[in-house]
């Protein structure tokens, strides 16, 4: 076994898993592998499901949140509950002065979300949050293609996730159409995230939101057949300016019979850049340039290792002191986009951003999560 996480600088940082649900197999594969963390902890209110992805991959306890939160191996608590429990549990986290990395959204509540980063700050611990793919090597080949000058000067973004909608497949898809999901807050994170690292904040937005059906009907499972209430738009078409000049059109649909995610351009003064699917590690990068006939691939370079990432980024910030990349203020800054974007849909106005972010230094190719930092 592997030596107990040291509280000073070095060692394997010690780390707590609270939520042991479908997510946390990504999560508990990679840092069960990544050399600068060590989980000592895997926490649910569902002691089984804890008990059950300890003994799966070898992490030596098991117990409760509050196990977790007072374990004094755990610097940092990994929050993988359900989206109504974030705020709760990294609230809890920071009270017992540990550092959280949380799943996505933050919180649903842009309030919340502030109070979060306040407590953080006063405790003196950090708060980072997913998505982490935009750490991983297609979107920072692109950061590191926009910075080198490839597009020019970039002027635009598009990016567009249509489908019909995930009850289709989703044996229990109701909270995926109630307040603080649908399209916009289920997959948006993916899609704003991106734009905030290549473009940093966002000033304002507007969109135009639909519901067209009020039920729908769970297409597998043992419910299949069974109609549901839709609360929120499920069709979502939005408008973003940056503050550094750069506008953005995004489509998040789940109201097409055509299914089409993952597409994401960048439009610059000499070429526009497609990026890879934002809600994967990897996918090539490809550019077509002022005048080309077609595509150039440009393979990504750098780590794919998946979720978890954004964890060791994080850790190795602590200890150098540095900033960490998915930070808390750039996902309060998404989940205000996104509850701005809400409004406008039914305000039909430009609805303000005010939070900022300074947006992160792009990750060197030689980054590796599965060898320990110096
Ligand atoms: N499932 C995916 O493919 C996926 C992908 C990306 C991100 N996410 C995000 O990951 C998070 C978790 O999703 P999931 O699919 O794993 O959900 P899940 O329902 O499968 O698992 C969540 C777990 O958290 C536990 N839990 C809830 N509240 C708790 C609390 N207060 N204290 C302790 N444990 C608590 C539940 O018992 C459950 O085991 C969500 O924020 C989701 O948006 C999920």
């Amino acid at each position: 076994m592997s030596p107990v996480p040291s509280a000073s600088g070095s060692g394997p940082f010690g780390v707590g898993v609270i939520g042991c649900g479908n997510i946390s197999k990504q999560y508990l594969q990679n840092l069960t592998s990544f050399p600068d963390v060590q989980v000592v902890i895997c926490a649910d209110i569902d002691a089984t499901r804890a008990k059950a992805q300890a003994a799966a991959y070898g992490v030596p306890e098991w117990g409760s949140a509050a196990d977790a939160l007072g374990h004094r191996d755990v610097q940092l608590i990994v929050n993988l509950t359900i989206p109504v429990s974030h705020a709760e549990v990294t609230a809890a986290a920071i009270a017992a002065g540990k550092h959280v990395w949380s799943e996505k959204p933050l919180t649903h509540d842009v309030a919340a979300g502030r109070a979060l980063l306040s407590q953080a700050d006063a405790a003196g611990v950090r708060v980072g949050c997913a998505p982490d793919t935009v750490l991983g090597a297609g979107l920072q080949t692109a950061r590191r293609l926009i910075d080198s000058g490839v597009i020019g000067t970039p002027l635009s973004a598009l990016t567009l996730l249509q489908g019909p909608g995930p009850q289709s497949w989703h044996p229990d898809p109701e909270f995926l159409f109630a307040p603080g999901a649908g399209p916009l807050f289920d997959l948006g994170p993916y899609y704003l995230s991106v734009l905030a690292t290549l473009f940093g904040p966002a000033r304002q937005v507007a969109a135009i939101g639909r519901r067209p059906s009020e039920s729908r009907v769970i297409g597998s499972g043992p419910r299949a057949g069974t109609a549901f209430d839709v609360a929120v738009p499920t069709y979502v078409a939005a408008l973003a300016e940056y503050v550094g000049g750069q506008a953005a059109s995004l489509l998040f649909s789940w109201d097409s019979p055509l299914s089409r995610s993952g597409f994401v351009e960048i439009t610059g003064t000499e070429a526009t850049l497609a990026v890879p699917d934002p809600n994967r590690f990897d996918g090539d990068i490809r550019i077509r340039r002022a005048g080309d006939d077609d595509w150039t691939v440009i393979p990504a370079e750098g780590a794919a290792a998946g979720r978890g990432t954004g964890v060791v980024d994080m850790v190795r910030a602590i200890r150098a002191g540095a900033r960490h990349r998915a930070s808390g203020e750039m996902a309060l800054h998404v989940l205000e986009m996104m509850t701005a974007i809400e409004r406008s849909a039914v305000s039909a106005a430009f609805e303000p951003v005010e939070s900022r972010f300074e947006a992160p230094a792009p990750l060197d190719t030689r980054w590796d999560p599965y060898v320990a930092a110096q």
